[in-house]
């Protein structure tokens, strides 16, 4: 009886992160009004970009979810923080009042950032220098400072787990976010080129205190491409002077660096949909493959070769792609779940 109605959704990257999630989160976070968003995944080596009426918005540590002033935003004791990172944001957002982090989270020092901004991990895997990595490997020494020990996070100390399943028990929406994405996994992803732990649904969960048995939905962001930040394999690179002719150049949130580049991916979607028991897919930036989709939000009005594409997505894969992305903002996006 518990699971059948207990209305908890996970978001995980399907491909090396960077899919477009914290657009997705913020879209659902104002569609689903949760209670709680409660992120998990690496740490501040994340980026989101989230764009709302006009407004333009980089979060790094807060869950994407912070938009919707009801939801309260929680960090697992499974994220590294960096407390200057976390306490600008929560100043820059204005949710004092509703920010909290766990008292066991692992905390990033000046250190930390060092080594991970020189040497091998910046040069042969191409890390994001914001010193998750080494934090992570200081936890597995059991050497690494808590939260619980860092007195400017004193206001903000919870027991996450706590939080989330009191919620849960009370049948509430509660968004579990996820960051980077499945082949950046350490378990999971194209080792060494990954990030410094397991980013699947699993990993998430663990990191915030959720058992496989308190899971509803899984929803699998992939992007309408494939982009990779920082080195190893990719599948069908297509040149930077390629990807600038199709409209496909981005850059990185947190690192600056230009993304690289291939056409959507069906075995590595297949395999990322089995690695995380995807329910559903979300597609973003279809309104960059078929620009005449640009701002749409319902499924009818889409371009033949638009719905073409994602037809052909669910055919493939197997599962229903209910949210598509056709643009930047919060709103460009079509939501076929009902
Ligand atoms: P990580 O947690 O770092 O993996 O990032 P992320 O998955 O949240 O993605 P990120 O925000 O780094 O990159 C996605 C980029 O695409 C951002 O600049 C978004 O504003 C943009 N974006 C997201 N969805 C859409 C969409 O449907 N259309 C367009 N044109 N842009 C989008
Ligand atoms: P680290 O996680 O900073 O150690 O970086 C290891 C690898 O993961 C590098 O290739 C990074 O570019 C990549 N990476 C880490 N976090 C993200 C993310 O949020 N989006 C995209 N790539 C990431
Ligand atoms: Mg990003």
């Amino acid at each position: 009886m518990h699971s059948m109605c207990m209305p908890s959704t996970v978001i995980v990257g399907g491909f090396y992160g960077d899919e477009g999630k914290g657009k997705i989160v913020s879209y659902l976070a104002m569609k689903d009004n949760p209670t709680i968003a409660v992120r998990g995944g690496v740490g501040p080596n994340a980026g989101h970009t989230i764009e709302y009426n006009n407004k333009k918005y980089k979060v790094r540590m807060l869950p994407s979810a912070f938009l919707n002033p009801n939801t309260r935003l929680l960090v697992g004791p499974g994220v590294v923080v960096s407390p200057d990172v976390l306490l600008k944001e929560i100043n820059e957002f204005g949710t004092n009042d509703r920010s909290f982090v766990d008292f066991q989270c692992g905390i990033i020092e000046e250190s930390h950032k060092q080594i991970d901004s020189g040497g091998r991990l910046k040069e042969s895997i191409g890390s994001t220098g914001t010193g998750t990595g080494p934090a992570n490997a200081d936890r597995a020494m059991r050497t690494l400072k808590l939260a619980r020990d860092i007195e400017s996070l004193a206001l903000y100390l919870d027991d996450i787990p706590n939080q989330v399943h009191f919620a849960l028990d009370r049948k509430e929406n509660v968004l579990v976010e996820g960051t980077q994405g499945t082949f950046l996994s350490l378990w999971h992803g194209t080792y060494p080129y990954v990030t410094s732990k397991d980013v699947t649904a699993s990993g998430i969960c663990a990191d915030v205190g959720i058992g496989p048995k308190n899971v509803d939905e899984v929803i699998v962001v992939f992007k309408s491409f494939v982009t990779r930040v920082g080195e190893g394999p990719l599948q069908n690179e297509i040149s930077s002077d390629q990807a600038i002719a199709k409209g496909w150049q981005e850059v990185g949130t947190v690192t600056g660096r230009q993304r690289r580049a291939a056409d959507f991916d069906f075995d590595l979607a297949r395999r990322a949909i089995m690695l995380n028991s995807a329910t559903q897919i979300a597609i973003t930036k279809l309104d960059v493959i078929f620009p005449e989709c640009t701002h749409m939000q319902s499924f009818s009005d889409l371009s033949s070769p638009a719905k073409y594409f994602i037809k052909n997505v669910e055919d493939k894969l197997k599962i229903p792609v209910t949210l598509v992305g056709t643009g930047p903002d919060v709103n460009d996006t079509i939501d076929t779940r009902k």
